[in-house]
Formats: C-alpha cells, sequence, structure tokens
C-alpha cells in the first residue's frame, strides 16, 4: 500500500489549516464480548460519520504496523486480579516490551471496562494509557474507566472521542448511542437486551447433586418463549438478581427509612418506592472502594475516613472482602444524608452472566442454566451470592426471572463441523460443554469430541450424568476422561487426567483439534494451561518457548478459548 496516497485521499479539513486524518484504527480487548461488541458500534458510528475505520481485535493486528497508526482508539476490559483478556495479552507485552516503538505522531484515546469491586479496577486500560503516553502518543480525550454498568460512560466517552477527532463539532449523539448499544448486535432482532431484559418463565428448577453432597447445583430450564431471543453455544445468559428480602428489610430499620418512600433509581430520574428499589436496582451486598469514598462523606463518624487514608490499604481491602452494605451503615453511624442522598451512592445492580447449558437447535425457544450455589461464612454471619441463592431458594416453576442474552464471540464451536474439540471443564465449568456437545449430536457433526470433567464426589457431583453417558453410548461423546477429587486419599484433579492422556491430547492437537476450558480461573485454568504447556514440551519433545509459542498460535487461530471465571 502507498501509504502517503491513502493519506491523501482520506485527509479532510476542518475549519482550519490544519489538516486531520480520517483514518481511525480501533483495537478491542475483549474476554466475553462486551468490548468487543462496543468497538463494533463504534466503529459503525466513525464509519458514518465519514471515517474510514480499521477494526481488529488485538490479537489480528500487526504490531509492527502500529507506527503507521494515526488515530488509535482502544477498548479493553479488565478482568480477575487486573488481568488483561486472553486476546489483549500479546499485544499489552508487545507493547510494554523494548520492542515497542515511539509513537510521536499518534493521537489515541482509551475506554477500559471493569469491575470496581475489584482492587485493580480497569487496569489494562490504566496501562495502556499510560504506555501509550509515555512512547510519545498524543491522548486525545481522557481515558474512561466503566464499571460494571458501562453503557452511560462508554456513550460519553464515544461521543467525545468522535468529536475530538474531528474538532471543533462537538454535537451530542449519547442518546442515540445508548440505544445503540443495547441493539448493537446485527443478528439479534429481539426487543430484549441488558438494558431491557425480557421476564422469562421458569419452566425447570431442580438440584443436581444429590443428597449429601456438600454442593447444591441449580439446573434452571426457561422459556424463551415469544422473546425472539436466540442463542448459540458458548454464549451467556445474563440474570438480573433480586436481594434477600430480609437483608433489604433490617437494612430500612437499620437506617430508619420508610419502604414506600419514592426514590430516583436512575439518572433520568425514574423513581421507584424505596424498598423495591433496594430488593431490585441496587447492589448492597459488595462494597467498593468508590462506594467507600462517597459515603464518607455522608457520615460524620470519622472511622470511615480513616479508612481511606494512606497506610491503612490492608485494613481496606479486609473491610471490603468482609462486609456489606449493612455492616457498613451499622459500623459507621451517624449518616447526615437524606434517604435519597443515600441510595444515590449505591452501584446498580450488576447482572450475573451464567454459562448457556443448552444448544437452542435441540431445545428451541428454551434456554438452560447450570447454577451453583454460593454460601459461606464470615465472622459468624452467612454470606451468599445474590443471584444463585435466589435460584437455590426463591425461584419456583412459573415464576418469571429477568433475563438477556449475552453473545460470547470468543467461546464458539469450531466453524468447520469435522473439526476435533477437546472441553475442559470441572464443576459449573460443564455447562457450556453439555451445550457443545448437544448442538453437535442434534447437527450430526461428525467432528470427534474429549471431555475432562470434574467434581468432589462421584456418587453425588456428577452434574448431568445421564447426559454425558448417553452421549458416550451414542457415539458422539467420543472420550470422557473423569476426575473425582475427593473420593481417593490423593486428590485427582481434571489435569492430572490430560497429563495421563498426554499422547493422544498432543495426536489430537496435532489433527487440528480446539481447545476450551470454562470454569474457574484462579486455580484451575492456570493449572491446566499448565499442564498443557507440559503435555507439548513431552509428548512434543519441544523447549518451553516453543510450547508457550505453539499455544499462542492455537490461540491465534481461535483453536485455545476459555470461558473462565
Ligand atoms: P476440590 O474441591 O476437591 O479441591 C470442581 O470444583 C472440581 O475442581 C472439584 O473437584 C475441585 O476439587 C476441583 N479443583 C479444585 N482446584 C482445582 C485446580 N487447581 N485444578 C483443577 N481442579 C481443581
Amino acid at each position: 500500500i502507498n501509504l502517503q496516497t491513502t493519506t491523501q485521499v482520506t485527509e479532510v479539513v476542518v475549519n482550519n489549516p490544519v489538516s486531520i486524518s480520517r483514518d481511525v484504527t480501533i483495537l478491542f480487548g475483549s474476554q466475553t464480548g462486551n468490548c468487543q461488541r462496543l468497538a463494533g458500534s463504534l466503529s459503525r458510528r466513525l464509519e458514518e460519520q465519514g471515517f474510514k475505520v480499521n477494526l481488529s481485535s488485538m490479537n489480528n493486528f500487526k504490531p509492527n504496523n502500529l507506527k503507521q497508526v494515526q488515530n488509535l482508539l482502544i477498548l479493553v476490559s479488565t478482568h480477575g486480579e487486573g488481568d488483561a483478556p486472553d486476546n489483549a495479552l500479546p499485544f499489552y507485552e508487545f507493547l510494554h516490551s523494548k520492542r515497542a516503538p515511539q509513537l510521536k505522531d499518534l493521537r489515541y484515546s482509551v475506554l477500559a471496562l471493569g469491575d470496581s469491586s475489584y482492587e485493580f479496577f480497569c487496569k489494562t486500560g490504566k496501562d495502556f494509557d499510560i504506555r501509550l503516553e509515555e512512547l510519545g502518543g498524543n491522548r486525545i480525550f481522557h481515558r474512561v474507566d466503566c464499571d460494571v454498568d458501562y453503557d452511560e460512560s462508554a456513550a460519553e466517552w464515544f461521543d467525545n472521542v468522535s468529536s475530538k477527532l474531528i474538532e471543533p463539532s462537538g454535537s451530542s449523539v449519547v442518546a442515540e448511542l445508548v440505544t445503540g448499544f443495547s441493539n448493537g448486535t446485527s443478528t439479534e432482532q429481539s426487543a430484549y437486551s441488558r438494558t431491557s431484559p425480557f421476564k422469562a418463565e421458569v419452566l425447570e428448577n431442580i438440584n443436581l447433586n444429590a443428597r449429601g453432597s456438600e454442593r447444591e447445583t441449580r439446573h434452571l430450564e426457561l422459556s424463551l418463549e415469544g422473546s425472539q431471543l436466540q442463542y448459540e453455544p458458548g454464549d451467556c445468559v445474563g440474570i438480573y438478581p433480586e436481594n434477600n428480602s430480609n437483608l433489604v428489610d433490617t437494612l430500612i430499620e437499620t437506617m430508619g427509612w420508610k419502604s414506600d418512600e419514592l426514590v430516583q433509581i436512575n439518572k433520568k430520574g425514574e423513581e421507584r418506592p424505596l424498598r423495591e428499589a433496594l430488593l431490585n436496582q441496587f447492589e448492597i451486598t459488595v462494597l467498593t472502594k468508590p462506594l467507600i469514598e462517597k459515603a464518607a462523606d455522608l457520615t460524620s463518624n470519622k472511622g470511615l475516613s480513616d479508612l481511606l487514608v494512606e497506610g491503612h490499604e490492608q485494613e481496606l481491602r479486609t473491610y471490603l472482602n468482609e462486609k456489606d452494605l449493612l455492616d457498613l451503615v451499622q459500623d459507621f453511624s451517624p449518616w447526615n444524608a437524606s434517604t435519597q442522598e443515600f441510595v444515590s451512592i449505591l452501584r446498580k445492580m450488576p447482572p450475573r452472566l451464567y454459562s448457556i447449558a443448552s444448544s437452542s437447535k435441540a431445545n428451541p425457544d428454551e434456554v438452560h442454566l447450570t447454577i451453583r450455589t454460593v454460601r459461606y461464612e464470615v465472622n459468624g454471619r452467612e454470606r451468599y451470592g445474590v443471584c444463585s441463592t435466589q435460584c437455590a431458594e426463591r425461584l419456583e416453576s412459573g415464576d418469571a426471572l429477568p433475563i438477556y442474552i449475552h453473545q460470547n464471540p470468543n467461546f464458539k464451536l469450531p466453524a468447520n463441523s469435522e473439526t476435533p474439540i477437546i472441553m475442559i471443564g470441572p464443576g459449573t465449568g460443564v455447562a457450556p460443554f453439555r451445550a457443545f456437545i448437544e448442538e453437535r449430536a442434534e447437527t450430526n457433526a461428525s467432528g470427534k469430541n474429549w471431555l475432562f470433567y470434574g467434581d468432589q464426589h462421584f456418587l453425588t457431583d456428577f452434574l448431568y450424568q445421564l447426559d454425558f453417558q448417553r452421549w458416550v453410548k451414542e457415539g458422539v461423546l467420543t472420550r470422557m476422561d473423569v476426575a473425582f477429587s475427593r473420593d481417593t486419599d490423593q486428590k485427582v484433579y481434571v489435569q492430572h487426567r490430560m497429563l495421563e492422556k498426554g499422547r493422544e491430547l498432543y495426536q489430537w492437537l496435532e489433527d487440528g483439534a480446539s481447545v476450551y476450558i470454562c470454569g474457574d480461573e484462579k486455580h484451575m485454568a492456570h493449572d491446566v494451561h499448565n499442564a498443557l504447556i507440559k503435555i507439548i514440551e513431552e509428548v512434543g519433545g519441544k523447549s518451553n518457548e516453543q510450547a508457550l509459542a505453539y499455544l499462542a498460535d492455537l490461540q491465534q487461530q481461535n483453536r485455545y478459548q476459555r470461558d473462565v471465571y
């Protein structure tokens, strides 16, 4: 390409003698698809405004081309303890290495997605923002860090970035963008979305664990009838849960509030009675640092602002981990705030995402989920996952649950139905693999399927045992290896089974198999990743460096995909 000509063709002059390039590169790093979707809608918008957009996942962008980029917009999420998404890692590492070029002519801005209940909130976006500045780039608009309810902040960033790119217009397109997001996906014909959930009827709600298990895992079947909602294996369902009413009532009583007092629930000014708002609209079980900062202004109790003083980081961390809103209001009274003022500092109830456990081809108008109940005790008080305990304790057939479909482009069956797949999904990580296998059975896909599954006890914890055994018998599931960790003296995990079968597993990879991991990120996914490296080293006769390159190459070809949490 002759860059000189390209630049001339796409250059325009806006109100001043300085010419501005209409070429924009949008790079996204996305684990579950949010940034990817946002990048897509930003790209469409800028194209409508006459920009020539190069939209790419960070994984598919050649870092060496960075020097030629004039306008760069980065959308990237952070997950876990400050980790970059899988498809952002190579680019992230390149940019932070000595190989990164000087970028004096670059104009850029960063949109960071994250969750403020994690300590390293939006870390990946912050790192990119700082590093691009270090390399000489010029920030055209400040980085925006979005919390779990990202729509409004992202729309503001879109608005500002698009006007900065073509100074000096600056008209507001926020309202349009917000609606643009909700219908942002091209395949989705439904009127329902994250911002406008569908009330799905519960058809079935059963415990998959047998009596005597330490676990409780709910199999939910929901009706999508009339919603036009569509999904593919690998997608998730977002559920808007309801807080425990006992907790809400205790909170109201402690604060001396009135249940039926009207409070505003959003910036648009919509109102709900307080009790209803606390049940459905706001998060009251998780504390975040931004919340503590705002709450400190509403109490004359000095203790709260003390937590925020430099040097008290560890105390703050412990407080955030161990306490909830009820503790906060009890620990730091007296409060000098109206009900409305207090409610305004609360975070909007974030939806909970669950990997879909069914194929829509096999179950038209239905979606199935696998939800493990989260219950634990801190300081003598029982704590529970809001959504999972609602499903376990307060949800019956016939009830309605507000849901939407969250498409995950990064966890998909291979396009070619002949491609073999290896699935590693202990515990609830097995959910999407039930969907994968059901889909392949339903469509008579000829590709081989290998499942690694594990949980604590064979007798009580084998989720979907009958389904999987039927698929083995029918030959759909070519291989199934299980690891029940607490049936033997020594713990056996899925990665031990993988190592035992290393030779065959490596042969599958050489034959073009795709590998999928779903489930716990912190321990399992990490250990399974290392087991894969070990197998590639030992069976493939490769050095550590070569094995890492082998896996990176699989990832690049979308043959190594993870849905981890
Ligand atoms: P455990 O509870 O006996 O430790 C699903 O939760 C299964 O994953 C359980 O059998 C659990 O075993 C197991 N598990 C726990 N840590 C793991 C790890 N690091 N790698 C793989 N599996 C793990």
